[in-house]
């Protein structure tokens, strides 16, 4: 395996280079609207964050596999393999909207071993190398010790679409046994807030890989729980994640299975 050390640095330095510039165009406002859907949007931003990354990795790790949100996949059955979202939070940059951030993840033989969550506005820097734990701003990190759900904040999203059926029943349900729920629009930070205590868990379905692949490893590495809305699914396929730290998920999880 490459030195983990190498390739943490090289995720830090690819995500503050892609930073620089989305920082300059959220500021000026001047991010080019390149798509629109009823509850998304495509920026300009996206394309250029996205093509800092890639190249400055490239250069690095020829070798690697790329699954990057903006520009597809190459190499993907390589050892080594990065999971890039160049921009989560799209929505909230372009409302002007500070909650957004660059992650990257590279995965060794399938496992996520590193990832790197940077928010552009705040200058927070998360980041986790399998084994080793979890960092903000390199001071060490760990999942809140709330114990009981009804004192507990928990973050969820609804990606593409309002929350219908099972999900709005299940928003409902939770909603009712928390103290707070909360819908950021960045599903990365999410999860980065949940490995430093801030949310105490977070749930939510139909994510993509790149959503999720730092923050997967950034909570556990913080001493949480990360699981699918099955326990044997792996949310990296599914794209379903339920995530909290230890003595609040059994109850959490279950109000989400609807097992309670
Ligand atoms: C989105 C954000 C949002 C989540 C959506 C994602 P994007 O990513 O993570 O919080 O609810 O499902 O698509 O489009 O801003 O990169
Ligand atoms: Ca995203
Ligand atoms: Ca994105």
């Amino acid at each position: 395996m490459p030195n983990l050390d190498d390739v943490l640095d090289l995720a830090v330095n690819a995500a503050h280079s892609a930073a620089s510039g989305l920082r300059e165009t959220w500021m000026n406002s001047n991010a080019r609207v390149l798509k629109r859907t009823k509850h998304d949007v495509k920026l300009s931003a996206d394309i250029n964050s996205e093509k800092i990354i890639t190249e400055i990795i490239i250069k690095e790790r020829p070798q690697d596999g790329i699954i990057a949100e903006e520009g597809g996949e190459s190499q993907i059955d390589n050892d080594g393999v990065w999971i890039i979202d160049p921009l989560d939070g799209t929505v909230n940059f372009s409302h002007g909207h500070p909650h957004f951030c660059v992650s990257i993840a590279w995965l060794w033989k399938g496992e996520i071993s590193v990832g790197v969550i940077y928010d552009v506005v705040r200058d927070e820097l998360f980041t986790a190398a399998k084994g080793r734990g979890a960092t903000l701003n390199g001071q060490k990190i760990s999942v809140s010790k709330t114990v009981d759900l009804a004192q507990s904040m928990i973050g969820v999203g609804f990606g593409q679409s309002t929350p219908q059926g099972e999900g709005r029943n299940n928003f409902n349900t939770l909603g009712a046994e928390v103290q707070k729920l909360r819908i950021s629009g960045s599903a990365a930070l999410d999860l980065a807030y949940v490995a430093a205590g801030r949310y105490d868990g977070f749930w939510e379905r139909e994510l993509q890989p790149w959503d999720i692949a730092a923050g997967l490893l950034l909570v556990k590495e913080a001493g949480g729980m990360v699981q699918g809305m099955a326990t044997d699914e792996n949310p990296l396929e599914s794209g379903g994640v339920i995530a909290s730290n230890e003595p609040i998920f059994n109850r959490f999880s279950k109000i989400i299975r609807n097992k309670d």
